[in-house]
């Protein structure tokens, strides 16, 4: 296999000539941050968090999609690059659903480990919210456009992997959401529930529905007050 030659962070590399500058850097144990990037099913250059200096080149470029080149200089850490990322994440930040402490994901939050890594202690931008509906139909899984980062991951694994297809990104701009198709509910497309979305999110975008979510229906449908009774996490004495 051809290889090629590269410097990144001053540390000189032999790599394969079909890598990107992410996975030359991973060889290397160099640590570039990701939040959209999936190997093999998502790679799309979408939320920028991996964005690295190239020598000579006019604009930061997304390590993930960039393929390496003989003689390429390449910088992960410089201060363009850091100051890069962290406005990038503060402006996913001023527009994401911030209700960590109720969220199944907390702790377990990709957005979440990577705001701590970048030392993100307080938001500098406030402005428009998304303030879609929960779609909470669906007999096994809970979306919440409100907390979707539009990393596409879900999209990509509904599409390519699982071949149904049943989420896409749509809208441009602040109204670019994940949604079914004419804004229907998981409940009333033909998702099949294989629950591959909410494994590849990176948020609490996508979850399990779980007993908690039932009583809330129940409570809300006293026709369903049946299925209460007999769920056993909701029995009072
Ligand atoms: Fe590279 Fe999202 S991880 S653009």
């Amino acid at each position: 296999m051809s290889t090629v030659n590269i410097t990144i962070d001053g540390k000189k590399l032999q790599v394969e000539k079909d890598m990107t500058i992410l996975e030359a850097a991973r060889r290397a144990n160099i640590k570039i941050p990701t939040l959209c990037f999936l190997k093999d099913i998502n790679e799309i250059g979408a939320c920028r968090m991996c964005v690295v200096e190239i020598k000579g080149a006019r604009a930061l470029q997304a390590a993930c999609v960039y393929p390496v080149a003989e003689g390429l200089e390449i910088y992960t850490q410089s201060p363009n690059v850091r100051e890069a990322r962290r406005v990038t994440l503060e402006l996913i930040l001023s527009n994401h659903d911030k209700k960590c402490l109720t969220c199944v994901r907390n702790r377990n939050c990709e957005l979440q480990t990577l705001s701590e890594e970048l030392n993100i202690s307080q938001l500098r931008f406030e402005g428009q919210s998304t303030n879609l509906p929960l779609d909470n139909f669906s007999p096994s899984i809970v979306r919440d456009p409100n907390k979707c980062i539009l990393c596409r991951r879900c999209v990509s694994v509904c599409k390519d992997v699982q071949t149904v297809s049943v989420i896409s990104a749509t809208e441009r701009g602040f109204k670019s959401a994940i949604s079914c198709a004419f804004d229907k509910s998981l409940a009333d497309v033909p998702c099949t529930m294989c629950g591959q979305c909410i494994s590849v999110c990176p948020v609490g975008a996508l979850r399990e529905k779980d007993d908690t979510d039932r009583v809330w229906e129940a409570l809300a449908n006293p026709d369903l007050h049946v299925v209460v009774q007999t769920a056993p996490a909701v029995r009072v004495a």
